[in-house]
């Protein structure tokens, strides 16, 4: 039997191609020592060495022999390669918490309520701990059970005024709110609206993960850099 674990986190990232979605996720993986990504680009695994599964059979065979840490990226391509992904990764992080990611969700889900596998893993594995971060590029396309249930929406640049408009009306913020710039971000909440505006620099020491420049996170109102936690969220910004 499992024992008792904290609650889990779970958060969505909003915008459009380009426009630092990745990014922030990439770099909140970075504070756990299990993740599991869907990802049908294999970015995890160019960028930042996950192991990387092809199939659902080396899937299965990584996460058996994942007891402890372990980083796995598997591309599927299919919804039901993606609903078999939700069913492992409820599995494994009932095993462990562990930081499960959702790239690209609108090409597997839709906008209505979730369901199988994948409503199970956000409405059912929160007790056991884990963080599940989708990113979607468009409001309209976004699970209606995730963005009710995430813990914050980390919105990003928006390409048009429609869009930008939807996401204003869903997330009842002024319009001139959304961002329409790359690596521009605000985060919200439904307790407290916005709660940190800000933007993404490639400005930090190259890392080993990465050969560019580690991105920092400058809050707009201080200029300061922001430290992810491993529930996802910055430390110092009040979010309930
Ligand atoms: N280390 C780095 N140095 C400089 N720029 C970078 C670095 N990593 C990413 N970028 C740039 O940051 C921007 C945002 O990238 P990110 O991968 O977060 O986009 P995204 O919103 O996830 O897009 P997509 O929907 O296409 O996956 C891109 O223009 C990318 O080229
Ligand atoms: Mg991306």
């Amino acid at each position: 039997m499992s024992s008792i674990r904290t609650n889990g986190n779970m958060a969505l990232f909003l915008g459009i191609t380009r426009s630092g979605k990745s990014v922030p996720v990439k770099r909140i993986s970075e504070k756990w020592t299990r993740v599991l990504v869907y990802d049908p680009k294999g970015e995890y695994h160019l960028e930042l060495g996950f192991e990387q599964a092809n199939t659902r059979r080396e899937l299965l065979d990584m996460l058996k022999a994942a007891t402890g840490p372990a980083k796995i990226n598997y591309m599927g391509i299919s919804k039901s390669d993606f609903l078999f992904f939700c069913d492992c990764a409820f599995n494994w992080n009932h095993q462990k918490e562990a930081m499960i990611i959702c790239e690209e969700l609108a090409s597997v889900t839709n906008a209505g309520k979730a369901d199988g596998a994948w409503n199970r893993l956000i409405n059912q594995s929160m007790a056991f701990g884990p963080l599940v971060v989708g990113t979607v590029q468009r409001g309209q396309e976004v699970d209606k059970s995730l963005l009710n249930s995430a813990n914050f929406v980390h919105v990003a640049q928006h390409g048009t005024d429609d869009d930008a408009y939807y996401i204003a009306k869903k997330l009842g913020v002024p319009m001139e709110e959304i961002p329409r710039e790359p690596l521009k971000f605000f985060q919200w909440t439904a307790n407290r609206g916005i709660v940190v505006r800000g933007h993404v620099d490639f400005k930090g020491a190259k890392g080993k993960l990465w050969d560019d420049g580690t991105p920092r996170f400058i809050r707009a109102s201080n200029g300061k850099p922001m430290k992810f936690n491993r529930a996802g969220r910055f430390d110092g910004v009040a979010y309930c």
